[in-house]
C-alpha cells in the first residue's frame, strides 16, 4: 500500500504519454491487456458481446482511442464509430457505444467534432441505439458539456458521463437533469484546484451524486466496482421506490465478474464496458494506476500466455 501513490502517478504518467500510446499500437495486445481488452477488431468484440449477452449482461462497446490531432484520424475514427453501430445492429447484440471526442477531432476544433459527433448519434438514432460520451480529462470536460448540449437540441440518444472528484459535479448533475448520465468517481490526475484528492469525499460526493440524479427521476448509470458504493444504491432505490428501469450498474470488462453476475441474478441491468481495438495503452495504464491489485492480475495474465 505504501506503494500504491508513486505507482499511481507512475502508470497515471504513462497513460498520458503520447509517445508510449502510438509505440503501444504496434506491439498487439501485451503484458496481460487481453484480460481487459475484447480483442484488436470488431468481429472479437461482437463475439465477446454475444457471449457476455447470454450471460444476461448487456454491454456499451468502446474503440480504443484518444490523442487524435489530424483530421483524417479523427475521421476515420467517426467511420469507425459508424462501422460498430452498424456491426452492432447487423449481429443483434444487445449493446450500445460509447466514445472518447479527443479521439473525434475535439483538440483540433470544437465545431470539427460536433460534426463528426452529428454523424455518429445520428446514426445511432436510425438504429434506435445510444451513444455515450466518456468523460476525459478536466481540460475537456466544459468543452464535452457543450457538444452535448448541441447534440441534445436535435438527438435524446446520448448522454455523458460525470466524475465524483470534480468540484463541479454537484452543479453538473443540476444542469444536466433528464439527462442519461453515467456516474463514476473519475480516473485522471486532477489538480486539488478542480478535484477533490481525498478517497472519503469522493466516495462521499459521488453517493451524493448518485441520490441526486435518481430523485430527479433521471436515468443513472452506476459504473463502480465497489460493492460498498453498490449496496448503499441497492438500499436507497429500495427505500425511495426508485423502479429498476431508472438505473443500471456498470463495470469494466475483465473486472468483478462474480460482482456482475450477482447483480444480474438480483434482477439489476448490468452493462459492461467492452474496450476493442489498438490503441489500447492509456486505458491499460488507467486500470493500473486505480489499483495496485490490477499489477498482479495483468501479470498473471502474462504468465498465463
Ligand atoms: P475504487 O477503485 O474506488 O475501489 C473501491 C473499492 O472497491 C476498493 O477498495 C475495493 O474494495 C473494491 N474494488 C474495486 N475494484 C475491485 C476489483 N477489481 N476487484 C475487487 N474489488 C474491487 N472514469 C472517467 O474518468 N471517465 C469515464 O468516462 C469513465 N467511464 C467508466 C465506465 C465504467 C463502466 C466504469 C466501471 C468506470 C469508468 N471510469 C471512468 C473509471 C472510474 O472513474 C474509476 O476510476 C474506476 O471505476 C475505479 O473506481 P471504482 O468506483 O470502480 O472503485
Amino acid at each position: 500500500m505504501i506503494l500504491h501513490q508513486p505507482m499511481k502517478i507512475f502508470f497515471m504518467f504513462l497513460s498520458q504519454s503520447k509517445a508510449m500510446n502510438v509505440a503501444a499500437k504496434k506491439w498487439g495486445l501485451k503484458i496481460g491487456a487481453s484480460q481487459v481488452v475484447a480483442g484488436k477488431n470488431i468481429e472479437s468484440a461482437i463475439a465477446r458481446v454475444n457471449e457476455l449477452n447470454k450471460q444476461g449482461l448487456t454491454c456499451t462497446l468502446d474503440h480504443l482511442g484518444e490523442f487524435v490531432d489530424s483530421k483524417e484520424e479523427a475521421l476515420e475514427a467517426t467511420e469507425y464509430c459508424i462501422k460498430t453501430l452498424d456491426s452492432i445492429a447487423s449481429s443483434g447484440v444487445d449493446c450500445n457505444l460509447s466514445l472518447k471526442m479527443t479521439q473525434l477531432g475535439l483538440d483540433i476544433s470544437e465545431e470539427f467534432c460536433l460534426e463528426n459527433m452529428r454523424r455518429i448519434v445520428g446514426t445511432a438514432k436510425q438504429y434506435n441505439n445510444f451513444v455515450r460520451i466518456d468523460m476525459e480529462d478536466y481540460s475537456h470536460c466544459q468543452q464535452t458539456l457543450d457538444i452535448l448540449k448541441e447534440l441534445r437540441k436535435d438527438y435524446d440518444n446520448v448522454g455523458t458521463v460525470i466524475q465524483a472528484y470534480l468540484k463541479r459535479a454537484k452543479e453538473d448533475i443540476k444542469n444536466l437533469k433528464g439527462t442519461s448520465l453515467r456516474l463514476v468517481k473519475g480516473a485522471y490526475k486532477e489538480s486539488h484546484e478542480v478535484a477533490f484528492q481525498d478517497k472519503s469525499k469522493i466516495d462521499e460526493n459521488y453517493f451524493n451524486i448518485i441520490k441526486a440524479h435518481l430523485l430527479s427521476g433521471s436515468y443513472t448509470a452506476i459504473a463502480s466496482h465497489d460493492h460498498q458504493i453498490i449496496e448503499k444504491v441497492i438500499t436507497f432505490v429500495k427505500e425511495n421506490q426508485i423502479e429498476n428501469s431508472q438505473f443500471e450498474f456498470q463495470m469494466l470488462y475483465g473486472f468483478r465478474t462474480d460482482l456482475q453476475q450477482e447483480l444480474v441474478k438480483k434482477g439489476y441491468t448490468m452493462r459492461v464496458y467492452v474496450p476493442f481495438g489498438q490503441d489500447w495503452f492509456g486505458y491499460f495504464m488507467r486500470r493500473m494506476a486505480e489499483r495496485p491489485q490490477n499489477v498482479a492480475f495483468a501479470l498473471r495474465g502474462l504468465l498465463s500466455k
